[in-house]
């Protein structure tokens, strides 16, 4: 018998260590989701940067499973033979049988195999599954829902590849299988109904009648308990996606979600409580230079100033190094995303900035997508126009060093009036000209195909935000995720987050939130909200969240009013920040990074998937999770010095250069690391060593 593999997570910065050891050589591991190779939203992140260490973890025994979608494999996947016999076996089958499967690596960090499946393919097998859906499930699918068909046969084509893949095998094998999502979720409970000798968990990421019920104007978790779950389900015409969601998390051998609050949610909406609770982490990049990502920001920064430049052409009558640029980005989820909340903010913001004659002007941009036929001219104009001023500015430079340097040749100074020429006048002259601009800087930089009912617009229309020259605030809407390749802002969107300032997620429903998350990894500092995963998440385990840099927005225990005043007087208090306090916020949040990673946050995957092996093969596995009752959670101290606060901090003189406030935060760094070392230490004497001890 194979020694024990042991399984830990190393300790970050202070933060505990975990071991666990159970033998799982023999098990094959697959997870299957429809945001495998297959961007849609925050499911994507969770297994995109969760693949490394799960990889390194199961090496050859990991397979994720995901639909075959031509321009995603074209530009991430490398088609390969798969090496595990079986597989191989069962694909060919799979393929002789009617079905498109492929097999790849996906070339991301950990290089994953992938198993991708053409669900269009198929879909002439679609009106048989189902039927066979409702006879032995009794779940009926109307044809006019695509999603829902799609979830149907991606369903029953992940049940067939694991029932052939355990025909194919020849001991009889140890399989643990992973879904995510409802989308994935009828695969797990064919499996199930099935008798396949198969290890399940279901993570939900979300609830879809939690989504639904939020969306609308619901006093959503102040009645739980009250909703009759079947009816709202089928008021809202999606009563078999709910019964798809619920049927695979009650058939599971674990259940979990990423985040205590939706535990609750889903023990009310889908009447099973979670098993585990799986915060999400990220793959946190660390640099040599510890302020690498300072410089970045700085890098990033001035490609974000230059865009502003030609945005607002013509109206640059604001001082760019005394701007901040918040943002938001996420789906497009009005009030969900709280982008309802954060405009408000902003009008108020508007206000106070403007009474007090503040110095400061924020650009605040909103990143999420909406239908729209591609880029306004106005907003193309801007950036052509801002390019044409450079060259012209470039050209006379060049002319002048040109004169300059043959006059010095010549042993004279140079005689300043007859530097430049006419010509260069008027060049210079027709420049300017081409600045004049009879509108406002546009507030969307594409043609909406909505635009007239579209919430952002009309909310803003309604608040009287237009970028007028009067206004301290100024709003970007970008309707479409960020791009390196765009010919507007070319920037993806870790280089975006890296140049802002400040993200703004004031979410109503909010399962987990990971761009607040992505933001505190970069250093940036964020706002996020007390009904999301995230947010409850940081104020259990900070002190002092927003001496870090995490604005946790109270949308709880408020109302919508007092949570707009919240948020209103955080976002000046940012504002009121000198650039010296906002370096060492920055720090600060980065500081954090290591309880985000994967490396710490991936024992709840591990944990969850002993959980499910010991389960479905109780002769072969025993597991049980120690007892959390005598855990003692960690919490991240208050920072060491005073928090950075415009009333507290020390006026910055000229001569208090950067590299010394980079010398004064090391410092800090060091006595805050020192803090959490001996927190730690105190706390890690009534340790259990259980995976739920920290978070
Ligand atoms: N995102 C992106 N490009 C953008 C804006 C957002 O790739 O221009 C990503 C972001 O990095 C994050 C994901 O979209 O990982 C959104 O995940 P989140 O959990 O915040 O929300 P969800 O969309 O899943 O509800
Ligand atoms: C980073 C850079 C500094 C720069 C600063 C600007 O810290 O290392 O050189 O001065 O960013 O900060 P700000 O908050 O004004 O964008
Ligand atoms: C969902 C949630 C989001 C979460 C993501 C990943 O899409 O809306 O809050 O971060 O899944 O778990």
């Amino acid at each position: 018998m194979p020694l024990p593999r042991s399984l830990s997570v190393t300790s970050l910065s202070g933060l505990d260590d975990w071991t666990e050891e159970l033998d799982v050589e023999d098990a094959v591991l697959f997870e299957i989701a429809w945001e495998v190779a297959n961007k849609v939203g925050g499911i994507y992140t969770v297994i995109q940067t969760k693949a490394r260490l799960t990889a390194e973890e199961w090496g050859e025994n990991y397979f994720l499973v995901g639909p075959y979608m031509e321009n995603n494999v074209r530009t991430q996947v490398e088609l390969i033979e798969p090496p595990n016999a079986a597989l191989r076996r069962t694909i060919n089958n799979m393929n002789s049988s009617g079905c498109k499967v492929c097999f790849g690596r996906w070339l991301i960090e950990g290089s994953p195999y992938v198993v991708l499946i053409d669900v269009g393919f198929t879909a002439w097998s679609l009106d048989r599954w189902k039927s066979e859906l409702w006879e032995n499930c009794g779940i009926g699918v109307p044809w006019f829902d695509r999603e829902a068909n799609d979830a149907v046969l991606f369903g029953f084509l992940t049940a067939w590849l694991l029932g052939e893949y355990a025909a194919q095998c020849e001991e009889p094998p140890h399989i643990l299988a992973h879904f995510h999502e409802w989308l994935a979720g009828l695969g797990l409970v064919l499996c199930r109904q099935r008798q396949l000798p198969v290890a399940t968990i279901f993570t939900t990421h979300a609830t879809l009648l939690g989504r639904y019920l939020c969306a609308g104007s619901v006093d959503f978790y102040n009645n739980l308990s009250n909703f009759n779950v079947d009816k709202e389900a089928g008021d809202r015409q999606i009563y078999h996606r709910y019964c798809l969601e619920r049927a695979a998390a009650h058939c599971t051998h674990v259940f979990t979600t990423v985040s205590h609050i939706t535990a609750i949610e889903a023990e009310h909406l889908l009447k099973r409580k979670p098993d585990v609770v799986t915060p999400n982490g990220l793959n946190v990049k660390k640099f040599s230079a510890t302020h690498e990502f300072q410089n970045l920001h700085a890098h990033s920064k001035a490609r974000i100033q230059e865009f502003v430049r030609g945005h607002f052409y013509g109206h640059l009558d604001f001082n760019l190094d005394k701007s901040v640029f918040l943002f938001t980005a996420g789906r497009y989820e009005f009030s969900n995303k709280g982008a309802d909340l954060f405009l408000e903010a902003l009008a108020r913001l508007n206000y106070l900035l403007r009474v007090n004659h503040s110095e400061v002007t924020v650009v605040a941009f909103f990143i999420m997508p909406a239908r729209t036929n591609n880029f306004n001219v106005e907003t193309l104009k801007g950036q052509a126009v801002r390019k044409q001023l450079w060259d012209t500015a470039q050209t006379v430079k060049e002319k002048f060093g040109k004169k300059l340097y043959e006059s010095l040749l010549v042993g004279q100074l140079p005689d300043v009036s007859k530097m430049l020429d006419k010509e260069d006048f008027t060049m210079m002259k027709r420049a300017i000209f081409s600045t004049q601009r009879q509108c406002l800087p546009p507030i969307c930089t594409h043609n909406m195909l909505d635009d007239s009912s579209d919430p952002i617009l009309n909310c803003l229309r309604r608040i009287g935000l237009f970028n007028s020259s009067t206004d301290r605030v100024k709003v970007i809407f970008h309707p479409e995720f960020l791009s390196s390749t765009s010919p507007l802002l070319p920037m993806d969107y870790e280089e975006f987050v890296r140049g802002c300032h400040l993200g703004v997620f004031p979410s109503y429903y909010e399962p987990w939130g990971y761009t607040p998350a992505e933001c505190t990894v970069m250093g940036i500092p964020s706002v996020s909200t007390n009904l999301s995963g995230f947010g409850c998440f940081m104020e259990e385990h900070i002190a002092d969240p927003s001496a870090y840099g995490v604005y946790i927005l109270d949308r709880r225990y408020r109302s919508v009013d007092e949570s707009c005043n919240q948020l209103t007087s955080f976002l000046l208090q940012f504002c009121q920040q000198s650039r010296r306090q906002r370096i060492i916020q920055r720090n600060r949040t980065e500081r954090l990074s290591d309880l985000l990673d994967w490396r710490y946050l991936g024992r709840y995957y591990i944990s969850a998937r002993y959980m499910a092996l010991s389960k479905a093969f109780p002769d072969t596995y025993f597991y049980e999770p120690q007892d959390s009752s005598s855990k003692k959670g960690f919490r991240y101290p208050r920072p060491a010095s005073v928090p950075p606060s415009p009333a507290l901090s020390r006026h910055s003189s000229p001569h208090h250069s950067d590299e010394d406030e980079r010398y004064d935060e090391d410092l800090e760094a060091e006595k805050d690391r020192l803090n959490i070392r001996q927190l730690h230490l105190f706390q890690s004497r009534g340790k259990s060593g259980s995976p739920d001890a920290v978070p």
